[in-house]
């Protein structure tokens, strides 16, 4: 149930008790609505498997588990999938260097207002034996556990994680930066909900608060890593040096939902300055506002650092369907800001803005499909 809809989104703590993608297995939910994310996670296995085949493999010991964290789970079948990925293919790499494979543990780690019982009623049951579960997909091979909290801060007791994931998920701030939203600063963002084409001081009021985000997450991470340990990071990117330029998520949160909320203005169902103290807190960051963070932070070794081209996060059946992707971008925009915009101005108009976004996408469906695309940055690091 979302909060009620009065809520300006400014202290990191607020957002923290709020966000998430939308739970459930509704039509708008993360669950129903993450085919896209699945899809490019699938594309990228390859770089995955090489971070994998980076770790160190320690003699089994029957007291330590192989440990692996997904961070930013979120509730729908993808953290599944890819945390199997991983147990499977280290699985193979203690059997091809003659060991047993030790027994792994997995722990699911979201904000805790995740659906984290979505989550895990799509959990398998677990296996008996490792060849049960190697052999079929309905059994897991691993303990599982929900690890609640921000990924900004410590999770985990120190040297406890072999492998760190995280897919889609890093480009979330912690918070929307304050001065986005103080009219008194030169960084306000009047006008519009997201820093798409926005002022240059708003721009890089984001760039800055992405940048301590991920030198906060890093710091954390370093402690909590075990030594001979990797981690795999995906997450929005941009080709462009310019922040003011977010690429695919300009077009999903800067275009027809910008129009969407200027729609609900006009109309006079929201007022500009309820809009305006409205901005979503994502930031498609370059390779470079990345790799200065990483190398800053100076405990990681960067194995690879690049941009990888996604593909579109919109999924249909039939692309020249107008009305199928009008709904589309409406399902998967309301799948990851629905929360966000219920806390802000209430479900009703929330209901009333999506409207409004599949309409615009309705009109729009030939230019979505023709341009809008994901770029992600992909991060292999291990323990310096
Ligand atoms: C788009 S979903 C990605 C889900 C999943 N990894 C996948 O591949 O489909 C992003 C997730 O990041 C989570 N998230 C955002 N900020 C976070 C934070 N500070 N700490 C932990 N999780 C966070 C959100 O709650 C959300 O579940």
């Amino acid at each position: 149930m979302a909060p009620k809809g009065n809520d300006v989104i400014v202290s990191n703590r607020k957002l923290e008790t709020i966000l998430s993608m939308k739970g459930g297995k509704g039509e708008a939910s993360y669950a129903n609505n993450s085919q896209a994310q699945a899809i490019h996670a699938r594309s990228m296995l390859h770089l995955l498997r090489e971070t994998l085949d980076g770790v160190q493999l320690k003699p089994p010991s029957d007291e330590v588990p192989f440990a692996v964290a997904d961070l930013g789970c979120s509730c729908g079948n993808n953290t599944l999938y890819i945390v199997d990925v991983i147990i499977k293919h280290i699985t193979k790499r203690y059997e091809a260097s003659g060991y047993e494979p030790p027994e792994f543990s997995a722990f699911f780690s979201d904000l805790p207002s995740n659906d984290f019982n979505t989550l895990f009623q799509l959990l398998p049951p677990i296996g008996s034996s490792m060849e049960e579960c190697l052999a079929s997909d309905n059994h897991r091979s691993y303990f599982a556990a929900a690890v609640p909290g921000s990924f900004y801060r410590r999770l985990f007791p120190t040297r406890s994680i072999d492998f760190f994931h995280s897919a889609f998920s890093l480009h979330w701030l912690s918070q929307v930066p304050e001065s986005v939203l103080d009219k008194r600063s030169g960084a306000y963002n009047k006008g519009k909900v997201f820093i798409h084409g926005a002022n240059e001081q708003a721009a890089n009021a984001y760039k800055k608060q992405f940048q301590t985000d991920l030198a906060a997450f890093l710091r954390s991470r370093s402690k909590e890593m075990r030594r001979g340990g990797s981690m795999f990071l995906v997450c929005l990117g941009r080709t462009s040096a310019d922040p003011t330029d977010q690429g695919g998520a300009g077009l999903l949160f800067g275009t027809h939902f910008q129009d969407a909320w200027n729609d609900l203005v006009q109309e006079g169902l929201v007022s500009s300055e309820k809009r305006d103290a409205f901005n979503i807190p994502v930031y498609a960051s370059s390779l470079q506002d990345f790799r200065d963070v990483v190398e800053a932070n100076g405990s990681f070794t960067i194995n690879k650092l690049e941009v990888f081209k996604g593909g579109s996060p919109l999924v249909v059946d039939q692309p020249d369907d107008a009305t199928e992707v009008g709904r589309a971008l409406a399902n998967s925009s309301r799948s990851v800001a629905g929360v966000l915009v219920d806390a802000h101005i209430g479900d009703q108009l929330s209901e009333e803005l999506f409207k409004r976004v599949e309409r615009r996408g309705t009109t729009h469906a030939k230019e979505l499909i023709e341009q809008l695309q994901f770029f992600h940055i992909v991060a292999s690091l291990s323990l310096a």
